[in-house]
């Protein structure tokens, strides 16, 4: 690869993030060669592992859980560049000294300059401990020449999103700020854009004069897994809505950015976030799923949403009185990732708009699958209509065509981007801000939580919410 030597600082190392995502992204990007040539991973926290001997080892076995059929030789590139740290908010001096002695190692190997050598400093840490750990990074100079990688939530609300802005803004450059949204990474995604910029047949339908309604829902199966102690300082509104669930409804809803550019792409959706209606306690449902109270770091009168539907607007000339459905929740009856457009029926009264509109809907999976819900003849003698659906599995359907290309995983896919430097599959300050203040009233005045069955597709008061119902579901 042409990327320049990093040092890459990864805090929140023996976390669970790092194991399932980080860890095996890194790996992937091994496998395919897709890492600097030179390159060192420190691991940081406020505990030691151990040795960096049983720091790999315990890498390298969640390498193993997590893999299937692991290169060892692939692994080894990344397992022998590896080592451990411990740092924290007050005293991060030793940290400073492991990276420049990483970057003098590497100018040694190479021969060139350590202003080279690039950092990256990807900071998976909780909320509460995030200004801490950035004033630290500045203060030890671990900031120069570094890309900062930022988790979400940004903040906890408008306020707090605001402080972490200005924490960061003073020891860095925007430029240098990757807030990571790993939805984004996701190749269904960004597929949204190919599929409605490239393809005529959609793109002059995407407003309001064809479009109903539009529904973006994340349902999953998946409980508390050991997260109950986050989740109870964050909420399924700050886990997935005022992050993820957004995030797609930018890029559905966004205008044409006339280019792919990083600035370009994220002013159109910041200036689609600004059109967005600021939520309404009205059109929202809050849930929590029965039993939520009983798990593990979970306060046993906790009114924490583990659900959230609502009802959102977007008051530009495209959108205007199209309402957008969002929900998403955990101990649900479905795992899916699933946007769904809902036309109007034509104006013509040869069939009275029966038997229902049309419907299409894109599956966000790693196996993402296009969906349109026609109408058609049903054979006979009669002028009688059913609906029938065409399906599309776009990885089968390319394969088809001739493309072998593989998909990269969303994390994969956004630690290379940090690497190349390329922001615009990252949210930008202003963004975050916005959606702050879109999500805020909901902070200011909770709606209130509605209990709900594990396993069902959440309150009743939430199948109410669209019109014509969910399109998932019973
Ligand atoms: C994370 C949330 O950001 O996204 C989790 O913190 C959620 O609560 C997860 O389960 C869903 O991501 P994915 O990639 O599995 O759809």
């Amino acid at each position: 690869t042409s990327l320049p030597p990093y040092v890459m600082v990864l805090f929140g190392a023996t976390g669970d993030l790092a194991a399932r995502k980080l860890f095996p992204g890194l790996y992937h990007l091994a496998v395919a060669d897709r890492l600097p040539e030179e390159f060192r991973i420190i691991g940081s926290g406020r505990h030691s592992p151990g040795s960096d001997e049983e720091f790999r080892d315990q890498i390298r076995d969640g390498l193993r859980e997590t893999v299937d059929d692991l290169d060892d030789d692939a692994a080894r590139t990344l397992l022998e560049r590896l080592s451990f740290q411990t740092s924290n908010a007050d005293d991060g001096s030793e940290l400073a000294q492991a990276v420049r002695a990483a970057e003098e190692q590497i100018a040694g190997d190479t021969g060139s300059d350590v202003d080279d050598v690039r950092r990256l400093v990807y900071l998976s840490v909780p909320p509460s401990a995030m200004d801490g750990m950035i004033a630290m990074l500045g203060r030890e100079e671990i900031t120069d020449r570094a890309r900062l990688v930022v988790e979400k939530p940004f903040g906890l609300d408008l306020e707090s999103s605001r402080h972490l802005d200005s924490s960061l803004k003073d020891v860095v450059d925007e430029a240098q700020v990757f807030r990571i949204d790993h939805f984004l990474g996701k190749e269904a995604v960004q597929n949204i854009l190919a599929l409605r910029f490239a393809n005529g047949l959609f793109e002059p339908a995407w407003d309001r004069r064809s479009i109903a309604s539009v529904q973006i829902d994340v349902p999953e199966t998946l409980g508390m897994e050991g997260r109950g102690s986050f989740y109870e300082s964050t909420g399924c509104l700050r886990d997935m809505v005022s992050t993820h669930l957004c995030q797609l409804l930018g890029f559905v809803a966004l205008e044409d950015p006339g280019t792919l550019d990083e600035q370009a792409l994220r002013d159109a959706k910041a200036a689609l976030f600004q059109d967005l209606r600021p939520l309404d306690k009205e059109h929202v449902v809050f849930g929590q799923y029965a039993g939520y109270r009983d798990e593990d770091d979970v306060d046993a009168d906790s009114d924490v949403e583990t659900f959230v539907a609502i009802e959102a607007h977007v008051d530009n000339d495209r959108w205007r009185d199209v309402p957008f459905y969002l929900r998403t929740g955990k101990r649900l009856a479905e795992t899916r990732r699933t946007i769904t457009l809902r036309f109007r029926t034509p104006d013509s009264s040869l069939f009275d708009g029966e038997p229902g509109p049309n419907e299409l809907v894109l599956e966000l999976t790693d196996d993402p699958k296009i969906t349109v819900d026609l109408r058609a003849k049903r054979p006979g003698p009669d002028m009688a209509l059913a609906r029938a659906e065409m399906c599309l599995d776009l990885v089968d359907a390319l394969a088809a065509g001739g493309d072998d290309s593989h998909p990269l995983e969303a994390y994969e896919r956004l630690l290379l981007d940090v690497l190349r430097d390329d922001q615009t599959l990252f949210t930008r300050a202003d963004e975050v801000d916005r959606l702050w203040q879109v999500c805020q009233p909901l902070l200011d005045d909770r709606p209130e939580v509605q209990s709900y069955e594990p396993g069902s597709w959440g309150p009743q008061a939430a199948l109410d919410l669209p019109e014509g119902g969910w399109r998932l579901g019973d």
